[in-house]
């Protein structure tokens, strides 16, 4: 299918330098454009989502990105659903529900026979009431697969001399740094360490991710994972752990890290579009280097992900390797807060990563620490019925380093702008040029928008502002210069407060936003959109327990109608009220099951286990076959 956008609903801001005449041009060239783009849009792209009779046939079509072969003429938020329904069917029927079968779920999926010690973590985790499924373990196989293509005794000696590591000897773990995130992620390991064997962990002491080894030498790597996925006959399997001494092996050489600093690395997307296929656009488009006009903002390269302009593949949405626009729509790409990356693969961990990186995961330590800033504590909400009819969202402008001349592509400024009504109404009767945002293609078919009030309309469901803008030079009552005239300062406003509203949507900060745990234990409903991977995206089905939203937020407008409904002077839309409820609630329910704390610790246990295979020498004998023999 062709990545191909019809329109572009982009506003291209003048130059500073521009002279008042060439101002007045160029703003009249983009009202002209605007008005030409909505007219064409009406009359030819409006079609989507109508029911097949009134399709109009031919024209531009056929370049439609949210147009699919599929015929039917429900809407296409409910056929996800649909689909969700049933994919959350399948995994539930996977489950295991005996040791013996726990472990031929393992061999069908990875290759292998278990890991040593894995009739221990079964009892463990049958004990704590796991839901025992072996696709949610899949991205410990995802982060660990590499590492079947790196020496054990390297991995060993890399792991024991990094500066942050735990320390597990003779069931006992320990830890060198006080730094709270280390002492967080040693007090989880605490609570299993007397069914781990010896073994060195580094850990990521910073927000960001840092390792993107590159796609050719991670094939490599990947290579030797497929050659070594064999199961060798019971009789020859090794069941026990190598012990470990208290003091390096001084002989092993280890290779040179060359961290890049932000000053080299000049702009971060090099580096996390380097681990992306050679052919993938992400490597092979032009890279943006200006950021300071407004960015353009279109679908061409949302296709591969979605469904009629809904997130259809989660996964995939998050991964920026076909999308190479997001490198000038994400804080992150634009310009992280810091950089200290390595293109040198070497076991670290850490609490999340762009699909690129190459950490291994652990349940990031607010999640563990189940703090009330991130979890909202234990109130998680009112009733259902009696939550206002919003979308909450307060936060901190961060997602990078945002300055004057380049705040506008930022993911969250991006958000709170085009959730303002006075910013979308101005854009909508053309006496506002948007700074940073564009107003819904009309394949989406808004009523508002065909009514001409979709920031009215916005207005009345949308609670969205900043706390603090973040300022390059921090200025007094968290304000900022160059961003005052579009964002307003807001209060704060506690979680079990937020809660109180029906809607949470969820936009990555500086790295993926700890409050997602607890905006799924609660009994609103959140609408994530992220680039970031966690520990637990395996478990999670979207459209069943949350509603996934796109990078660029255009959707956004689609999924609030399909939900809230739209009462116009003319067209009148159902809203979903049901459908948003059973949502929320089917997430809160299915994050008490599969996202507790004894989750984490069951999900560790077996990363654990199997990172200690792979980190001795003995691996590739290395088994649990008891019960084969
Ligand atoms: C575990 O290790 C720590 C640090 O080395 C030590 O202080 C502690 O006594 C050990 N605990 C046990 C039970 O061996
Ligand atoms: C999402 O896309 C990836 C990559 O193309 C694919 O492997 C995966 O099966 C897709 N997942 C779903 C749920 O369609
Ligand atoms: C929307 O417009 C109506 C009148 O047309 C007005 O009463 C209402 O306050 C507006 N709502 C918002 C949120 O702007
Ligand atoms: C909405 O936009 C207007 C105009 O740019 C701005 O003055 C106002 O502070 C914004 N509101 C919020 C909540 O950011």
């Amino acid at each position: 299918m062709a990545l191909h956008s019809p329109i572009t609903m982009a506003f291209q801001k003048p130059r500073r330098a521009a002279g008042r005449a060439k101002y007045a041009i160029c703003a009249v060239l983009v009202l002209c454009t605007l008005f030409y783009l909505r007219n064409s849009a009406t009359s030819t792209f409006n079609t989507a989502f109508r029911p097949i009779g009134e399709h109009l046939s031919g024209g531009g079509l056929s370049q439609n990105p949210l147009k699919s072969g599929d015929k039917s003429n429900s809407h296409p938020i409910a056929t996800l659903i649909d689909r969700a329904d049933k994919t959350f069917e399948d995994l539930l029927n996977k489950q295991s529900h005996d040791l013996k079968s726990a472990a031929a779920a393992y061999r069908t999926r990875r290759g292998r026979h278990p890991p040593p010690g894995f009739d221990a973590w079964y009892t463990f985790a049958q004990e704590n009431g796991a839901v025992m499924v072996e696709d949610f373990f899949d991205q410990i196989y995802h982060d660990l697969g590499p590492f079947w293509g790196v020496e054990p005794k390297v991995m060993r000696r890399e792991a024991w001399d990094y500066e942050m590591t735990i320390n597990i000897r003779n069931q006992n773990a320990s830890a060198g740094s006080a730094w709270f995130w280390t002492q967080i992620w040693l007090d989880l390991t605490k609570t299993i360490q007397h069914l781990l064997p010896d073994m060195d962990m580094a850990l990521n002491s910073m927000d960001e991710p840092r390792i993107v080894v590159p796609w050719e030498d991670i094939n490599g790597y990947m290579e030797k994972e497929r050659a070594s996925r064999k199961m060798a006959p019971p009789a020859e399997v090794v069941s026990d752990f190598q012990v470990l001494s208290h003091h390096p092996d001084t002989e092993i050489e280890i290779a040179q890290k060359w961290w890049e600093s932000k000053k080299e690395t000049r702009r971060f997307w090099d580096v996390a579009s380097r681990g992306c296929h050679p052919d993938s656009l992400a490597r092979k488009a032009d890279h943006q280097t200006n950021f300071n006009d407004t960015p353009s903002i279109t679908l061409a390269h949302t296709l591969p992900h979605s469904y009629k302009g809904y997130v259809s593949n989660f996964t995939l949405s998050a991964d920026f390797c076909h999308q190479p626009d997001l490198q000038g729509l994400h804080g992150m790409m634009i310009e992280p807060l810091s950089v200290s990356s390595t293109r040198h693969l070497f076991p670290m961990f850490g609490g999340s990563k762009l699909p690129t990186n190459n950490e291994i995961l652990l349940p990031a330590p607010m999640y563990w620490n189940n703090e009330e800033r991130f979890s909202g504590g234990d109130d998680h909400g009112a009733n259902w019925v009696d939550k206002q009819n919003k979308a909450i969202w307060r936060g901190v402008a961060t997602g990078g380093k945002n300055k004057p001349d380049n705040w506008k592509g930022f993911q969250r400024h991006r958000f709170v702008a085009m959730t303002n009504a006075t910013q979308v109404s101005g854009a909508e009767d053309w006496t506002r040029i948007p700074q940073n945002f564009a107003l819904p293609p009309s394949e989406y078919d808004i009523a508002a928008q065909q009514e001409g009030r979709l920031g009215n309309w916005t207005g009345s469901w949308a609670d969205t502002g900043f706390i603090d803008l973040m300022c390059l030079e921090p200025e007094k009552r968290a304000t900022c210069y160059y961003t005052n005239p579009y964002f307003k300062v807001n209060k704060g406003m506690k979680m079990a407060e937020q809660f109180k509203r029906k809607y949470l949507p969820d936009i990555d900060g500086n790295s993926f936003s700890g409050r997602y745990r607890g905006f799924l234990l609660s009994t609103s409903l959140p609408i994530k959109a992220t680039i970031f991977r966690e520990w637990h995206d395996s478990r999670l089905v979207p459209w069943k327990h949350f509603v996934p939203m796109d990078n660029r937020f255009m959707d956004f407008w689609g999924i609030m109608e399909y939900f809230v409904g739209y009462e116009g002077e003319g067209i009148r839309r159902e809203g979903h009220d049901a459908q948003a409820e059973r949502i929320a609630l089917a997430g809160q329910e299915w994050a008490n099951r599969v996202l507790r704390r004894e989750d984490m610790q069951i999900y560790v246990l077996r990363l654990l286990l199997e990172y200690a295979r792979l980190s001795d020498e003995r691996r590739d004998k290395m088994g649990w076959v008891a019960d084969l023999l």
